[in-house]
């Protein structure tokens, strides 16, 4: 008997059907009536395959008794209740470490995109304006001050990017980190003041919820330019969006949005903002990697052995 897998979030076409081919699976995230699919199967299904961004509800993993296993295609643990899964004995599994360079990338990328004004220059040449004049100046990134909010493998692998550019590096975490050379500061408000670029590596979830305020944006200031490819949910996007508006922030280059894919259509018209449709790790050579994670987790759990990339 094949175990019953309920998917969330899609994998590679490839993935799923290798998922296929073992395990008996269904796609909520298809279906027209979703409560109809869970009353359906929910009695059943012994695993969850799912993204970091939706993670699973209580309302899913509670109409699932038989549950054993949540595997996130994703490292964000945000969108799962690891007490509950911990209560009822369901491992969950995440994808560490194969999609950190490709996260590091892209927040070199947005930082270089927003500071060098690299989209309105797109935009600029394909709307045919560089025949009429110049664009504007834009800011150089090389040798600026990076902050780093959350110091883990996504952070690190910025900070080493950032050497390259010879930028001063400092960071904020709950504790210094022993063996680290760059500055630390335990206060995130003083680690903006100290930078001409914040990037945000840090996890999502309630220790992480709106941290990124009014008052450390007001302390990044109007030259500083915030970049986020963590969770939506660490900046308070209302505080960040009017800082924004008003000139208070120079510039953001965002993957990530409280409320994605919806994105406040203020953001839509600013210059000095990079907006990325959450594709930090979306690259086909990460995404095959994490999808085989995934399979891996499953097929070590379900032949008995301890998945390779536990949580919980
Ligand atoms: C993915 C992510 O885009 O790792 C995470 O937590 O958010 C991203 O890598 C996501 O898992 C797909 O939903």
């Amino acid at each position: 008997m094949k175990p019953d897998v309920l998917m969330i979030e899609p994998l590679t076409q490839e993935a799923e059907a290798e998922l296929d081919a073992a395990y008996r699976v269904y796609r909520l995230y298809q279906a027209t009536d979703r409560a109809a699919l869970l009353a359906a199967v929910g009695p059943t299904v012994r695993a969850i395959v799912t993204g970091g961004r939706l993670g699973a509800g209580n309302d899913i993993v509670d109409a699932l008794p038989a549950l054993e296993i949540i595997a996130i295609n994703g490292i964000g643990t945000d969108a799962v209740d690891l007490e509950r899964a911990r209560a009822r004995s369901i491992r969950v599994t995440t994808t560490p470490d194969v999609l950190t360079e490709d996260v590091a990338d892209l927040a070199l990328g947005l930082m270089i995109a927003v500071s060098r004004l690299i989209c309105v220059g797109d935009r600029f040449v394909r709307a045919g304006h560089w025949l009429g004049g110049s664009m504007p100046l834009a800011t150089r990134v090389h040798g600026k001050r990076l902050g780093i909010f959350g110091l883990g493998r996504v952070g690190r692998a910025v900070a080493r990017r950032a050497e390259a550019f010879d930028m001063p590096i400092g960071y904020s975490e709950r504790h210094r980190i022993d063996g680290v050379a760059y500055r630390f500061h335990p206060r995130l408000e003083d680690l903006a003041r100290d930078s001409d670029f914040l990037v945000i590596a840090a996890s999502g979830g309630p220790s992480t919820r709106g941290i990124v305020g009014r008052a450390v944006i007001d302390a990044l200031g109007p030259a500083g330019i915030l970049v986020n490819v963590s969770r939506g949910s660490v900046v308070d996007e209302e505080a960040l969006v009017a800082a924004l508006r008003d000139g208070r922030l120079g510039g953001a280059g965002l993957d990530v949005f409280v409320h994605e894919p919806e994105v406040s259509r203020t953001l839509w018209s600013m210059d000095n903002v990079v907006l990325s449709p959450h594709r930090a790790s979306a690259t086909v050579e990460t995404r095959k990697a994490m999808a085989e994670l995934v399979l891996g987790n499953l097929a070590a759990h379900f032949a008995g052995r301890e998945p390779l990339t536990p949580v919980v």
